[in-house]
């Protein structure tokens, strides 16, 4: 006799048998509304690529065989990368984005109930990631000035065994760097995997945890070209691991994630610099111009960064000056979903003209 199988009566019927784990997820939206002039919501780069760089990109992408699959690890991105790093090769891995990579980290070391210890608050993909693999996530609140607290950190990667642990410095949101000693210290304790996120390194004067690598083999450092380098359009990030850890990794990919324009752009700009030091001279500067500026404002209060975005509170909801500004054509970004950040606002540093833009509308606005 043939088993009698449930009927489909409804889209619910199918929408139920997508994995609870993923019903219980947000879809990952960043608010758009009409005109806005100064976009500062994103810790994006206010540079493009210079003008005659971008000619000389689509120049030589017209010889490019669209036909053909790009290699499946882009070989001469991942050798000037491992260049510019002082790496070997073969401990690199390039994706599409850095949140590609993290999708794969996931997928290589997450099973459902695998200690995961983030600390607070973080970029909410970590999380995002431990709770679709339905890892038994630690969450480990900040200091009160919102640096990670690197005790607690360590309590909570032994009392769980953790073999998973984030930490992101200068970490989005907050914008706070951790000292290389703690970093290293939570390294030491960790019974697993430590992924230390570097998407903001080049603003960070404590500098890159890469050298933890030599004899860490438990250490994996994630990088982004979207940031500093301003080519958050193109999505190129990349991790530096043991290469057999790398290797491993690779069984859990997939193939062909970045393309050959992504490519050649990425080469284009490792090749300048001059482009890089100029680019985060000026928004290192614009950081500054924007905290003592707000500093000086009644009622504003700046948490200092280390990044390329600044955070704050002003005597208004974080929702209510969202609107404000956006309605006087700036978009910045309310932090409030974050439960350690009611109140808080998020805003990139910008150019000269839409630091000014910014503030006048905060001015305006307060
Ligand atoms: C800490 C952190 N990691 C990673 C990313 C994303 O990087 P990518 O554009 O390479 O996916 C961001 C973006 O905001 C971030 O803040």
């Amino acid at each position: 006799m043939p088993t009698q199988t449930p009927e489909i009566q409804s889209v619910d019927d199918v929408i139920e048998m997508i994995r609870p784990a993923v019903r219980a997820q947000h879809e990952y939206v960043v608010g758009a509304p009409d005109g806005i002039e100064v976009k500062l919501n994103q810790n994006e780069s206010p540079f493009d690529l210079p003008e005659e760089l971008k000619t000389e990109l689509a120049g030589a992408f017209a010889q490019v065989d669209f036909n053909r699959y790009p290699d499946e690890q882009p070989y001469r991105l991942r050798e000037r990368i491992a260049e510019y790093d002082g790496v070997d090769p073969e401990a690199i891995i390039v994706g599409n984005g850095s949140n590609e990579i993290t999708y794969t980290f996931g997928m290589a070391f997450m099973d459902p109930g695998t200690p995961v210890v983030l600390p607070t608050p973080m970029f909410s993909l970590y999380e995002k990631v431990a709770r679709l693999h339905e890892a038994d996530l630690t969450r480990v609140g900040p200091r009160e000035d919102l640096s990670f607290d690197t005790e607690a950190i360590i309590d909570a990667v032994k009392q769980t065994g953790a073999r998973v642990t984030i930490v992101t410095s200068p970490n989005n949101p907050t914008g706070k760097a951790m000292p290389l000693a703690d970093i290293e210290r939570i390294v030491d304790a960790a019974p697993g995997m430590v992924v230390v996120d570097e998407a903001y390194v080049e603003f960070n004067p404590e500098g890159t945890a890469v050298d933890l690598l030599d004899d860490h083999p438990n250490v994996i450092i994630l990088r982004t070209l979207s940031k500093g380098f301003g080519l958050a359009g193109l999505r190129v990030g990349y991790l530096i691991g043991h290469p057999r850890v790398v290797r491993e990794m690779m069984k859990s990919r997939l193939p062909f994630m970045v393309d050959r324009f992504a490519e050649q752009a990425a080469l284009a700009i490792l090749n300048r610099p001059d482009l890089l030091s100029e680019r985060v001279e000026a928004l290192t500067a614009s950081v500054q111009q924007l905290t003592s500026a707000m500093e000086e404002m009644n009622g504003v209060e700046v948490v200092p960064s280390a990044a390329n975005f600044v955070l704050f509170t002003t005597p208004l909801s974080s929702a209510d000056l969202q609107d404000r500004l956006a309605d006087q054509g700036v978009l910045i970004r309310d932090m409030s979903g974050y439960p350690e950040l009611e109140g808080y606002i998020r805003v990139s540093a910008g150019t000269e003209a839409e630091n000014k833009a910014f503030l006048g509308a905060l001015d305006n606005a307060l």
